[in-house]
């Protein structure tokens, strides 16, 4: 493969620094090259240094000139649903007249309402849908993302939805890292204790077997999974080898971030609703917060989750899209950055470290080269 030179970025972003997430002021710590350039080499990063530095080493390498514009990392959306059928504008239109989320979940449209789409779908049609969406973030800047499935609720729907990651991740640039679900809601007219065995019994041992996931995931929340029902669940996953994340406290308190404590789960995500308890619990166990903002504005909600405070205390904090047909249909984390500096109070240089190292360190993909090679060749464009 051959080289290509990066030169004149007003300012190379390099995120150089220790190697583990970043916390407290290291978040606004950059490291900044000013006229920065790099060299890549064999689809990896080579040479990070000054643009004169770099084109002195450049040999025969193509050159791309950065004409000044500021040069990052490509981000880490460390939170998504990408696989899904249909959309949820009809939730959209409720909720602009005012009904709640939970008020619309009530009335048959919710979570349920795309279940029933996405298992009337063949994997194929999901798989269309989903490349079209691994464009869009592309096309934001995105070069890896997590993603959930949790739209099947039953074992084979599950399965297909984490296959359609699976065959997605061989053939689109962007690096899809893939998360089981399966406790994303009570599938209707069951009992959720009976859903829970279904889970641990039936859904997780294929899963593991299959390898389809590197990660569990559990909607712990009012009217979805309980604490205890969370805990059987992600116990479970583990002795699996899974690692855990939880989406926690996001329209309740209802003692997920503690709960992400105690098990020393990877990531608790949203947190909208997280008290001091809950925040002393993460930092205690290592576990870093996935903040969500696109959700919040997309609910049409004020209360976003208390970013500096997690911040001031020294929490490893992730921004991430919540990307999904309901709660938050933004592939952009352009936007995502937005809303952290506008209305959580993250400064600009905190939310790249959030959307970048962070994100990464929260997927365990902290040392891997980029697909940015690939990104960019197969794109035709820098
Ligand atoms: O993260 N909170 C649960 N899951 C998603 C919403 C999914 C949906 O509404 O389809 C979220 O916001
Ligand atoms: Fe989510």
């Amino acid at each position: 493969m051959d080289s290509l030179a990066v030169l004149h970025a007003s300012q190379l972003i390099t995120l150089a620094g220790p190697k583990r997430p970043r916390v407290g002021t290291e978040m606004s710590e950059l490291a900044v090259i000013r006229d920065g350039g790099m060299l890549i080499r064999e689809g990896k990063i080579d040479i990070v240094s000054s643009s004169e530095e770099v084109a002195k080493n450049a040999g025969d390498a193509e050159v791309v000139d950065a004409g000044g514009r500021v040069v990052l990392p490509g981000f880490v959306d460390a939170h998504t649903h990408l696989v899904f059928a249909g959309n949820r504008l009809n939730d959209f239109e409720r909720r602009a007249r005012g009904e709640t989320y939970a008020q619309i979940a009530k009335a048959g449209g919710g979570i349920w309402s795309t279940v029933e789409k996405t298992r009337a779908a063949t994997g194929e049609e999901l798989f269309n849908q989903a490349q079209t969406y691994a464009e869009w973030f592309l096309r934001c800047g995105t070069t890896t993302i997590e993603a959930k499935s949790g739209y099947g609720l039953r074992v084979e729907d599950e399965l297909k939805i984490l296959r359609v990651m699976q065959r997605l991740n061989k053939q689109t640039p962007l690096e899809i890292v893939p998360t089981f679900l399966g406790a994303h809601a009570v599938p209707r007219k069951m009992d959720a204790d009976k859903y829970t065995d279904v889970v641990i019994d039936e859904m997780l041992p294929r899963i593991a077997s299959e390898k389809l996931a590197e990660f569990c995931d559990v909607f712990c929340e009012r009217g979805y999974f309980t604490i205890e029902q969370s805990r059987r669940i992600l116990t479970a996953a583990r002795k699996l080898g899974l690692r855990l994340r939880i989406h926690a406290d996001q329209l309740s308190d209802s003692g997920g971030a503690q709960l992400a404590g105690e098990l020393k789960a990877t990531t608790a995500d949203h947190l909208e609703k997280t008290d001091e308890q809950g925040i002393a619990a993460m930092k205690s166990a290592g576990v870093q917060p996935v903040l969500l903002p696109g959700s919040v504005y997309a609910l049409g909600s004020t209360a976003y989750p208390r970013a500096r405070e997690m911040i001031d205390t020294g929490l490893a904090v992730v921004l991430a899209t919540d990307f999904n047909p309901g709660s938050s249909p933004t592939p952009s984390m352009p936007m995502i950055l937005s809303l952290a500096c506008t209305q959580m109070k993250m400064s600009p240089a905190e939310a790249i470290t959030a959307s970048t190292i962070n994100a990464a360190h929260s997927l365990n993909r902290e040392g891997e080269p980029v697909r940015l090679w690939r990104a960019s060749r197969n794109r035709g464009s820098p």
